[in-house]
């Protein structure tokens, strides 16, 4: 049994700048050597749970192939089969499942349901997507800025679309990586004050996605309607027709800037086609980064 309290990533503000450079230098490393096959297995005998209210493509195969390369075993657990789905409460899982496995990574609709498993959980949880924030898919934006572009200090990042979850692990993000972010939403679709009041020296909101990319290095945008949204998609299609990313609005950007996108991604809707299947766009890198930041960060949280 752990003696201290474990580490948990329930945010990008569990971690201070310096750990966050640690982690994503160590992601590009153990990138290079998976593929060069030269990789550790610091995860040898450890066993991360995976529990799933939502559906997931990236999330489950880079938590799942990650722990597999680097020596370690992962158990998937989705709400519609676990007696989470029959009412058993979360604190109850989390004593149980956190006595028999090494960590956990959690995927929910409220961000109160990962707090709650976390503090009833003895091994560390990484937030794997809740409402509120999805801070593991940052660790791979950021680790493919650093790759294709180096520190994001300094720079302009604009975030076109939804105040969703990964607007505002975007804006803890500014903060933690020192970069101006301009937010172009639809009026009513802003992130809520409590995520960018704390941050308001660095972050912008506006309704115009022109003047939002103007200039900007990094352009980002997500789905229009989220996981649980499903009945406000049409309407939502209507409202943010014009905050599509295509050609025309990322020549506003710098000529260097890089469109990033968490995916999946609606061609026609947030992304024209051309952005997301031309041959430089980096979302694909973005995406096979999550296992390597995951497993930067996994390896991390383990040596606390
Ligand atoms: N980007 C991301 O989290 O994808 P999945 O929903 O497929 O896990
Ligand atoms: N904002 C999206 C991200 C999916 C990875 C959602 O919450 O569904």
């Amino acid at each position: 049994v752990p003696s201290k309290a474990p580490r948990h990533f329930l945010t990008l503000n569990d971690i201070n700048r310096a750990e966050l450079q640690q982690i994503i230098t160590r992601a590009i490393e153990l990138k290079a050597m998976l593929r060069q096959g030269t990789a550790p297995e610091p995860f040898n005998n450890k066993v991360l749970a995976m529990i799933f209210e939502k559906n997931s493509t990236r999330t489950r195969v880079s938590f799942e192939s990650g722990m597999a390369k680097l020596g370690g075993h992962a158990i998937f657990l989705s709400t519609k089969d676990s007696q989470l789905g029959r009412g058993e409460p979360i604190e109850d899982a989390a004593r149980c499942i956190a006595s028999m496995v090494d960590m956990v990574m959690i995927r929910t609709y409220a961000h109160s349901t990962v707090q709650r498993f976390a503090e009833y959980s003895r091994v560390p949880v990484i937030n794997g997507l809740t409402d509120e924030y999805h801070p593991c898919q940052l660790l791979a934006d950021i680790q493919t800025y650093v790759e294709q572009r180096g520190s994001l200090a300094g720079k302009t990042v604009a975030w076109v679309g939804d105040g969703n979850n990964m607007c505002n692990s975007y804006i803890q993000a500014a903060e933690l990586c020192d970069f101006e972010l301009r937010i172009a939403t639809p009026k009513g679709f802003e992130p809520e004050d409590e995520f960018v009041t704390p941050y308001k020296d660095r972050v912008s909101l506006s309704n115009d996605p022109r003047a939002a990319v103007a200039g900007a290095d990094l352009v980002v945008t997500d789905t229009w309607a989220s996981m649980g949204q499903e009945d406000e998609k049409k309407q939502r299609e209507k409202i943010f027709s014009g905050y599509q990313v295509n050609k025309d609005l990322m020549s506003l950007a710098n000529s260097d800037a890089l469109f990033m996108h968490c995916l999946p991604a609606y061609r026609g809707k947030e992304v024209s086609a051309d952005i997301l299947d031309a041959p430089d766009a980096v979302v694909w890198e973005e995406a096979e980064n999550r296992m390597h930041a995951q497993n930067a960060l996994m390896e991390f949280l383990f040596n606390q």
